[in-house]
């Protein structure tokens, strides 16, 4: 716990001001500018190898396919191919889609694996070791992304990795002490432990993943059954062998990613295109901008009370529903046009007070689980003004923190995304029921939210995050405060977030940026406010209006924005 509180503040650099009277907000800054392609990731060396993409004449899912298979590599924590996540895309010419290349629960999960004879719970199943995985998605995710989008070949995207990890790379100061953070629980989880990744990390090591490199190469080489099929088949199975966990030949044989409709709607002057379930983040963002619509939200103070008394009442409502309607479309009747339908958003706000809290009904109280968040999003613009927004994930950091024995990756704890029991909070504090419960090959509920915006027709922001449930609430103040508040791409990430989910009924604020009048003034009107360290990791774009490119990288992290 000691640990995580020290790991916890170093990565809160910037909002690690003590509280004062005044709220603290950052000072404006305008992020990279460039004339024709920009990309933004969570590692300078991922923002790389997508640049160099585009400048050989590939496009965007090429080089988000790239970006993917280097995150993997250089940030292990959430990049993945042991994992999942979903795509978003528009073309040039305004054609969307949207790819779910979310993990699916083995052919031998049950309802109730995580839960004791008597009913209880036992948490830690879900969260660390062999029994918290699902299928992985990511590899046949980029294979699909490639076949129906892709433009170079498929080898010259997965090379870049296959570079880093064979060649070596140099550590980052956050990522030596996330290595450093996570070694001893590599020792308790590991059946063959991963000798590459132990040690007292520092910034400037060089590290080395030639185990990972290895299983790059099968699947630059045979595509999706260089990972399905054959020999890192072998190892998933065997690594499940010796850890007990389920996934089998057949769940990996049977693995598909799926093409879903995106989410649209309006907000304001601009059309917004988000994920589908079974992602809750194109649902919620959507609940959440319409209830907020009919507010002068920009003639308020962006940190004042009114406002934050606003977003919270929103999310509230927005998080009950997605406690009880959301789930995998493909098992449960997700009611999506319902829950869009504008009659019914506003009879959801026809109680909100302005001045008083409505109090979240005490259905249990959920409680947010001390973890730190991992989860990675990339946004892409290519020279011909294609947009792909990908958050992708092993759910916490470094997932399961099971590295497949001679494969060299980490699997993911993804099954702690669906309700293990009605009523009882994962880890995010997140509650679920009958539409999140666990059945075979059923994808677990997902908060991710890779978004695209137009306006009039034409591209006007790609943006996304990390953050577990926080990744909605995350995604819903990005676009505020660039629509409402006129920030600049950079100052609208760089902007202090704060955050609701229902159950706790409490607001969540990043550490020192409300001042302690405001949290008695949020007090007075009902509301429990609790700080914590940095929310999210906002990787975004915005098309400016000379038709150059601005990329806001999230300073809470090593995330960087290169373009040209
Ligand atoms: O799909 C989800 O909503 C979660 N598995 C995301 C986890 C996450 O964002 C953790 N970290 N930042």
């Amino acid at each position: 716990m000691q640990k995580f509180f020290s790991f916890l503040i170093l990565i809160v650099t910037v909002f690690s001001c003590s509280p004062t009277e005044e709220s603290s907000t950052p000072p404006v800054r305008t992020g990279v500018i460039a004339d024709s392609a920009m990309v933004v990731s969570a590692h300078p060396l991922a923002s790389e190898v997508g640049i160099q993409v585009l400048k050989s004449g590939g496009n965007a899912v090429d080089a988000a396919i790239a970006v993917q298979f280097a995150l993997a590599v250089v940030h292990p924590a959430a990049g993945n191919i042991g994992g999942g996540g979903f795509m978003v895309i528009r073309e040039t010419d305004g054609s969307v889609n949207s790819l779910d290349f979310r993990e699916a629960a083995p052919l031998a999960a049950t309802r109730t694996m995580y839960q004791e004879a008597d009913g209880n719970v036992i948490t830690d199943l879900s969260r660390r070791g062999h029994l918290a995985s699902g299928v992985p998605g990511t590899v046949d995710g980029m294979v699909s992304a490639h076949i129906e989008y892709g433009k170079l070949p498929w080898q010259e995207l997965v090379q870049p990795a296959i570079n880093l990890a064979e060649n070596g790379f140099i550590l980052t100061e956050k990522e030596a002490s996330s290595l450093r953070y996570v070694n001893e629980d590599l020792e308790d989880f590991n059946t063959i432990l991963p000798e590459n990744l132990l040690g007292e990390w520092q910034e400037g090591d060089t590290i080395f993943h030639p185990e990972l490199a290895a299983s790059l190469k099968l699947i630059r080489d045979l595509g999706r059954s260089g990972f399905y099929e054959g020999p890192t088949a072998d190892l998933i199975v065997e690594e499940m062998a010796r850890g007990k966990g389920l996934i089998s030949y057949d769940d990996l044989i049977s693995y598909r990613s799926v093409w879903r409709q995106p989410v649209r709607f309006t907000y304001r002057d601009y059309q917004v295109i988000s994920m589908a379930p079974p992602s809750s983040g194109g649902v919620a963002i959507a609940q959440l901008l319409q209830m907020v619509e009919s507010y002068p939200l920009g003639e308020w103070d962006r940190l004042g009370a009114e406002t934050i008394h606003l977003l919270t009442e929103a999310e509230r409502r927005v998080y009950a529903d997605r406690a009880v309607h959301l789930g995998d479309p493909d098992f449960y009747l997700v009611p999506v046009r319902e829950l869009l339908d504008s009659a019914y958003i506003a009879r959801r706000m026809e109680n909100f007070s302005p001045d008083r809290a409505t109090s979240s009904d005490a259905i249990q109280a959920g409680k947010i689980y001390p973890e730190s968040e991992q989860t990675t999003h990339f946004s892409i613009v290519d020279q011909q003004g294609n947009a792909v927004a990908v958050t992708t994930t092993l759910n916490s950091s470094y997932g399961s923190h099971v590295v497949v024995g001679g494969a060299g990756f980490f699997l993911n704890n993804e099954m702690d995304d669906f309700s293990a029991k009605p009523g009882v909070p994962n880890m995010f504090g997140l509650i679920g029921g009958e539409a999140n419960a666990i059945a075979p090959m059923k994808r677990m509920l997902s908060s991710m939210t890779p978004t695209i915006l137009e306006k009039d027709g034409q591209l006007f922001m790609v943006v996304g995050t990390p953050g577990g449930a926080t990744i909605i609430t995350s995604v819903f103040q990005t676009i505020l405060n660039v629509i409402d508040f006129n920030m600049t791409m950079q100052q609208a990430v760089d902007f202090p977030r704060i955050h609701h989910q229902w159950q706790p009924d409490t607001i969540f604020t990043e550490r020192g940026v409300l001042s302690a009048g405001l949290i008695r003034q949020l007090n007075n009107m009902g509301h429990l406010v609790d700080e914590r360290g940095s929310i999210g990791r906002v990787d975004a774009i915005r098309v400016l209006e000379n038709g150059k490119l601005e990329g806001g990288a999230d300073p809470r992290g090593d995330d960087t924005a290169i373009g040209y």
